[in-house]
């Protein structure tokens, strides 16, 4: 399964979510590659705390350069083996590989994609999807050349009958809220340009779900459910998700929401149930990060609505 994470926005939580999703699926016993097409800004290495790519790889083997046709074996990185934080790779036995596919350091954004680069991610896609079970593609936010790039790459034959989910991220605010559904549905959006690429329409759309990031909980002391601050928070709330339907991102096309949390707020990185267990992480973060994996890979969830 192809798995495309994006945002109209930077800063939606898009890269953190994402490899918290991988995270829990490989602690699922799924095998994953997490592909860095986040060419303006390769740091998925930082997340999940590989020193050595923090900011891409430098020896001219990361993404940019595969899809430059400039280095045919893309550097991959087995992140249970090579994170430097240790306690990444204790996982159950039953747990699969979990392997990111770095961008190049110094890499930037493509202003095009044009038919070569296309060749090359499909050949990439293709090979990297017989390998593993869940192939998460971090996107550039907005209207990419990354976007273009595999929306055009998933409209070739060579891709087209695989199972493709998009997920596009966004803050709960009025601004990530119409920012998400005009990358979606506005013009030259993804439903539009795909449709120019030979997606079809209908199938295209029900391939995508919407994720809220760091939801706040209005009540963050017990007992405050009647201060000003809690009213005013919910009834925003209310309001958001009046506009969340009215801009087709209500409760049929949300795959799920992650509460804000503190450690996020400080730190990019992968939650590890020991960090709950150490009670500097809330549960309710990795339950929301684990039922994330579970729906995105729950084909009833997928199915028309
Ligand atoms: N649930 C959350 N609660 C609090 N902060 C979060 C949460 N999810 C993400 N963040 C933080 O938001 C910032 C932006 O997230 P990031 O994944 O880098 O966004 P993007 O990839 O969309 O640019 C980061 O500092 C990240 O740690
Ligand atoms: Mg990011």
């Amino acid at each position: 399964m192809l798995v495309f994470s994006t945002s109209d926005k930077g800063g939606t939580g898009r890269s953190v979510t994402s490899c918290n999703i991988a995270f829990r699926l490989c602690m699922g016993g799924k095998n994953v590659a997490y592909l860095d097409f986040d060419f303006g800004s390769p740091t998925a290495g930082a997340l999940f705390e590989i020193g050595a790519v923090e900011r891409g790889v430098s020896n001219g083997s990361g993404m940019h350069s595969y899809l430059l046709n400039e280095n045919e074996t893309p550097a991959r990185f087995d992140v249970r083996a090579k994170s430097d934080r240790v306690e990444l790779g204790r996982m159950p036995t039953r747990s699969g590989k979990l392997v990111l596919f770095p961008g190049d350091e110094g890499g930037a954004e493509f202003p095009t994609s044009g038919t070569a680069m296309v060749d090359q991610c499909v050949k990439l896609l293709s090979k990297v999807l017989d390998e593993f079970h869940i192939v998460i593609v971090d996107l550039s936010a907005g209207r990419s050349a990354a976007a273009q790039l595999v929306l055009e790459a998933t409209a070739r034959p060579q891709l087209a009958e695989k199972t493709v989910r998009w997920l596009i991220f966004h803050r709960w605010t009025r601004q990530h809220i119409m920012a998400a559904s005009s990358l979606v549905h506005g013009p030259s959006g993804l439903l539009e340009s795909g449709v120019g690429y030979g997606h079809g329409e209908k199938k295209l759309r029900e391939s995508i779900r919407f994720i809220r990031t760091a939801v706040p909980n209005p009540f963050t002391q017990p007992g405050n459910e009647e201060s000003a601050q809690a009213r005013w928070l919910l009834k925003q709330n209310a309001a958001l998700k009046k506009l969340a339907s009215t801009k087709k991102l209500g409760q049929s096309t949300l795959l799920g929401e992650t509460p804000m949390e503190p450690m996020l707020q400080w730190r990019e990185q992968v939650i590890l149930d020991a960090d709950v267990d150490a009670k500097i992480a809330n549960l309710e973060t990795t339950t929301a990060f684990g039922e994330l994996a579970r729906q995105l890979t729950d084909d009833a969830v997928w199915e028309t609505f």
